[in-house]
């Protein structure tokens, strides 16, 4: 069933007048009136329906076309997570967009994605971000930023660099849409913006127009008595070379007095990583008479020098570019920009505009970017009957985020020339293995598999994976070579077209094998170590490349989890004698197991911080080449313990998490690892201690999988339970709905857990729990086939939360999980749920989630510790030369 029909849907213009609440009243009983007419429109479309009636923003932005006759879109809010550390980017983009345009805000620290919802002031409008990312702000290069005309009608009054220029939004006005956003500056501007692949095209408007003059709110003026003065109608707009992250150290603008087009170049640094980059703009503007132009450098400002570079000394770091003062607008008080972006040329960046932006149809371009949104999220369809709007948008936005990056440059890369795709802002796969790139396997395969292509090809050109990868740049490795999960998921399901197996398999044994010099942006590091004695010992000699050499425990856990999928995937690809030796240096995360580690913690608030212990003992620890262990704090860097002690290069000897959370780290063997703490029952205790204690962190990719591993001790209702409650507590529909970094990921743990799944990521594994909605539908690969999800008897005031039984394809379905098969071939998974853990149902040996062990050594037949002994000694006259000496 279609949706609505839009006139239903824009806003009356006699309506627009009526005060709000009248307006709400209004437009509820028209509504009513639909509904009824409606038969088939549940309560909880109308409410739907409702909300954007009364919101005039939303006029004309939806339409029909998600399931059951609602326009998906409308429960995407660009805006969640643009607070707390969200780093969303809000703005309007495509899938994967390189254009990704709104108003940055000078917003200390929480500006890394452009625009954050705070009360700080906006610095212009930028036309390239990365979303989600931590560290530090991210491209923005080349804002615009719009005066309505400067006082006593000087242009040298204008302010014109980024720390004069900055101006007040108004109150709440910023609003996002999938491809559009809009924010209203008190200085009188309305600064619209739209997207196309490589083009940013903006709508400013001018209010308070009176007589040739618009009222401004005066910077100095208070918030609470603001004052206003009047300045003569002639928009002033400039062009910065300048970056979010003032990194820019070269740089040129042109701008041609009679076209207005302004074109420019500048090098910049990445943000999380190493190396250059260089970017091109090109802008035209519509709409006004060009009256003069101009050029500054900081604050001087000059008329008719219309060039700068900096190979002649003209443009030092920081403000500096172009400037033009047009007439008042011809019509309707609009100015549009245009502005072109490239990372090859100036040309190419007109090229882009000329293109893609080729009839200055705002309109156009939004709808088009409206639909290729709708595209990418229509290939799910969720059953809502019953379910609040929040938990909707929750789910919706939590997609959509996920389809912000990688962002395609294919076309844009200026390192190498390739028929293959070129994809980046891999923004890290450290974070997004576990679950970005999992969804994108089933929601988007065709682009997943353009990624790893990506990925592969800069193996090829680069000589290895990236970890971290941003702006034509290596970024900073956080742990393992994880790319080589990436690769091992996308064979496991099925991701085989145009993809070179074996280009890619050289590159994942490249990773496990070669030890780059710098290991810190690419590969592995301690890898002789992690040949000859199982472990990275935290003194050990590297000889062979550098890099932090902290982080021992958890690099240590992530190769060797790595080094299993190499083995699925040398399995796969029929190398049994790879696969043999790489599942057994999978098994090496039990080197770092002390089994007497106690978990000794000072008690909050007593006098003395006095020193207590919980009943765990037994915990990853990072251990010497003498094979001894060294302490450190079980619960460093976890909320509740020292949290920001470990990052890149702080020393300790686990990333962004504690020997707690990477005790848990063994996704390829948890049964041995439950047998280590004490079996199911102490597993559970201690995994249940772990989410209630302040130790898990949600804001971060590695709390995902902790939810879900309930399931390997036999009680699949706790993760359940657990999922539950972190959303909606932790990630929902407000500003501030998501608990750390986005890192386009968080939004997919919050869509798999609604869906009823969880991938182990890197083998054909879904963790399964009953999903937040009474059905959802993904569409399968096979054509016209679908993966149904279902619960019989569902319950949307979420008591009957466990899964009592189930069948798959109509037949009984014990396990508590299941295969990739169901989104390749369609299929129907459907659960019975009830308010109590079943006793049955996932409980049995032979129903969980499986465990690998080292292929070729049986349980109880590992290599002795006399072995491990007699290796270590080798090793260590290696690299110490003779001990005895
Ligand atoms: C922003 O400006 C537009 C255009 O004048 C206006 O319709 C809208 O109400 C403004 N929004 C806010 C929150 O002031
Ligand atoms: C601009 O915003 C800041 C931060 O909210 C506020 O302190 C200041 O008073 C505002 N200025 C005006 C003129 O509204
Ligand atoms: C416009 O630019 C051209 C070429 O740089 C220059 O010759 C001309 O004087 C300029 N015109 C004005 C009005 O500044
Ligand atoms: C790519 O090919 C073009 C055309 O042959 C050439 O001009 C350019 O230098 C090449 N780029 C690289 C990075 O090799
Ligand atoms: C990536 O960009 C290229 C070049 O613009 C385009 O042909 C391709 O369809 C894009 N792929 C995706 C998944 O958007
Ligand atoms: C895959 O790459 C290898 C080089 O690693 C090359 O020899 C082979 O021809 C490629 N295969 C295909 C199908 O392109
Ligand atoms: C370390 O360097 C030695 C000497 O160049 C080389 O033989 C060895 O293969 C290297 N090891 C790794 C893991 O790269
Ligand atoms: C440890 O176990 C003892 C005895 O079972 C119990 O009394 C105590 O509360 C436990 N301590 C913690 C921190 O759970
Ligand atoms: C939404 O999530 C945030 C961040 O995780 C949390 O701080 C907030 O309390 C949550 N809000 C609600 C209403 O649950």
């Amino acid at each position: 069933m279609r949706g609505p029909k839009p006139t239903v849907m824009a806003p009356p213009i006699r309506f627009r007048g009526i005060p709000r609440r009248s307006r709400v009243l209004v437009y509820a009983l028209l509504c009513i009136c639909i509904i009824s007419l409606l038969p088939r429109f549940d309560f909880g479309i109308g409410r739907t329906l409702l909300f954007f009636l009364v919101s005039p923003q939303f006029a004309g932005r939806y339409e029909g076309g998600g399931g059951r006759g609602v326009d998906i879109l409308q429960y995407v809010d660009p805006l969640i997570g643009t607070t707390n550390g969200g780093h969303v980017f809000p703005g309007a983009s495509l899938p994967y967009g390189m254009a990704k345009a709104v108003a940055d805000t000078q917003s200390p620290a929480e500006n890394a994605a452009g625009f954050v919802s705070d009360s700080n002031p906006v610095l212009g409008f930028s036309h390239m971000h990365d979303s989600g990312t931590g560290g530090q702000p991210s491209l923005g290069n080349f804002p615009l930023f719009v005066h309505p005309g400067c006082p006593d009608d000087d242009f040298k009054k204008c302010a014109y660099t980024v720390m004069e220029r900055a101006v007040n939004r108004t109150t709440d006005s910023a609003f996002a849409a999938p491809g559009y956003f809009t924010i209203n500056l008190t200085n009188s501007v309305r600064a619209e913006m739209t997207v196309t692949e490589h083009t940013a095209l903006y709508r400013f408007s001018f209010l308070n127009v009176n007589d040739g003059e618009v009222s401004v709110i005066d910077k100095e003026s208070d918030a609470d008595a603001p004052k206003t003065s009047q300045v003569p109608y002639s928009p002033l707009i400039l062009i910065d070379l300048i970056d979010l992250m003032n990194s820019r150290y070269m740089g040129g603008i042109q701008v041609y007095n009679s076209s207005g087009r302004v074109i420019g170049e500048g090098s910049y640094s990445p943000s999380f990583g190493s190396g250059q980059y260089q970017a091109f703009f090109c802008a035209d503007f519509r709409g006004a008479k060009i009256r003069k132009t101009g050029t500054f450098v900081g604050p001087d400002v000059t008329e008719g020098v219309d060039f700068l570079d900096s190979e002649k000394g003209h443009v030092p770091t920081g403000s500096a570019g172009a400037w033009i003062q047009f007439e008042k607008p011809l019509q309707g008080d609009e100015i549009m920009a245009r502005v072109g972006v490239s990372f090859m040329s100036v040309d190419k960046a007109c090229e882009n505009a000329e293109e893609e932006i080729a009839d200055w149809s705002f309109e156009r371009v939004e709808s088009d970017a409206r639909k290729a949104w709708r595209t990418k999220l229509e290939v799910i369809e969720v059953d809502g009957t019953g379910v609040d709007d929040d938990l909707l948008t929750t789910f919706w936005s939590g997609l959509y985020r996920t389809l912000l990056s990688p962002q395609n440059y294919t076309g844009e890369n200026p390192l190498w020339n390739s028929t293959e795709p070129y994809f980046d802002s891999f923004y890290c796969i450290w974070d997004s293995f576990r679950a970005q790139h999992p969804l994108l396997t089933i929601i988007d395969p065709d682009t997943q598999t353009d990624m790893v292509r990506a990925l592969i090809d800069i193996y090829r050109h680069e000589g290895t994976l990236p970890d971290c990868r941003m702006s034509f740049c290596k970024g900073f490795t956080q742990g393992g070579s994880n790319a080589d999960i990436v690769i091992a998921d996308a064979y496991i399901k099925s991701l085989r077209s145009n993809i070179n197996w074996t280009t890619a398999y050289e590159a994942v044994i490249s990773d496990a094998e070669v030890e780059p010099p710098n290991w810190g942006s690419s590969g592995r590091g301690n890898l002789e170590a992690w040949h000859h004695v199982g472990f990275i010992p935290v003194d050990d000699i590297d000889r062979n490349g550098s890099g932090p050499a902290s982080r021992t425990v958890s690099r240590g856990v992530e190769y060797a989890y790595d080094d299993f999928a190499i083995s699925l995937l040398a399995s796969a690809l029929g190398k049994p004698l790879d696969a043999a030796k790489y599942s057994r240096r999978a098994a090496n995360w039990r080197n770092y197991w002390n089994p007497s580690q106690r978990d000794l913690f000072r008690v909050p608030d007593t006098p003395d911080g006095d020193l207590s212990s919980s009943n765990f003992t037994g915990f990853m620890q990072p251990r010497q080449l003498d094979g001894s262990f060294k302490y450190q704090n079980t619960r460093s860097c976890s909320p509740i313990h020292n949290q920001h002690g470990c990052y890149y290069d702080t020393g300790l000897q686990t990333y962004e998490g504690s020997p707690w959370l990477y005790s848990f780290f063994v996704p390829q063997d948890m049964s041995s690892l439950i047998s280590l703490m004490g079996g199911p029952q102490n597993f559970v205790e201690r995994l249940t201690y772990f989410h209630t204690s302040g130790i898990s962190y949600m804001g971060n990719e590695q709390g995902f999988l902790p939810v879900f591993q309930f399931h390997y001790a036999s009680r699949p209702g706790l993760s359940s339970f657990w999922a539950r409650e972190h959303i909606p507590s932790l990630f929902n529909a407000s500003v501030n709905g998501i608990p750390g970094n986005d890192d386009c990921a968080m939004g997919a743990f919050s869509a798999f857990a609604m869906m009823g799944f969880f991938p182990v990521a890197g083998q054909d594994v879904y963790l399964l729990i009953p999903p937040f909605f009474r059905q959802v539908r993904i569409k399968a690969k096979e054509k016209g086939k679908w993966a149904t999800i279902r619960v019989r008897n569902f319950d949307p005031d979420r008591k009957r939360i466990y899964v009592q039984s189930a069948t798959l394809n109509g037949k009984k379905y014990t396990k508590s999980w299941m295969t990739h098969d169901i989104f390749l071939k369609g299929g129907t998974l459907e659960f019975v749920v009830g308010e109590e853990e079943s006793k049955t149902w996932g409980v049995r040996d032979e129903d969980l989630p499986p465990s690998y062990q080292p292929i070729g050594l049986q349980d109880g037949d590992e290599e002795d510790e006399e072995d491990e002994e007699e290796r270590r000694r080798k090793y260590a006259q290696l690299v110490y030369g003779n001990l005895d000496d």
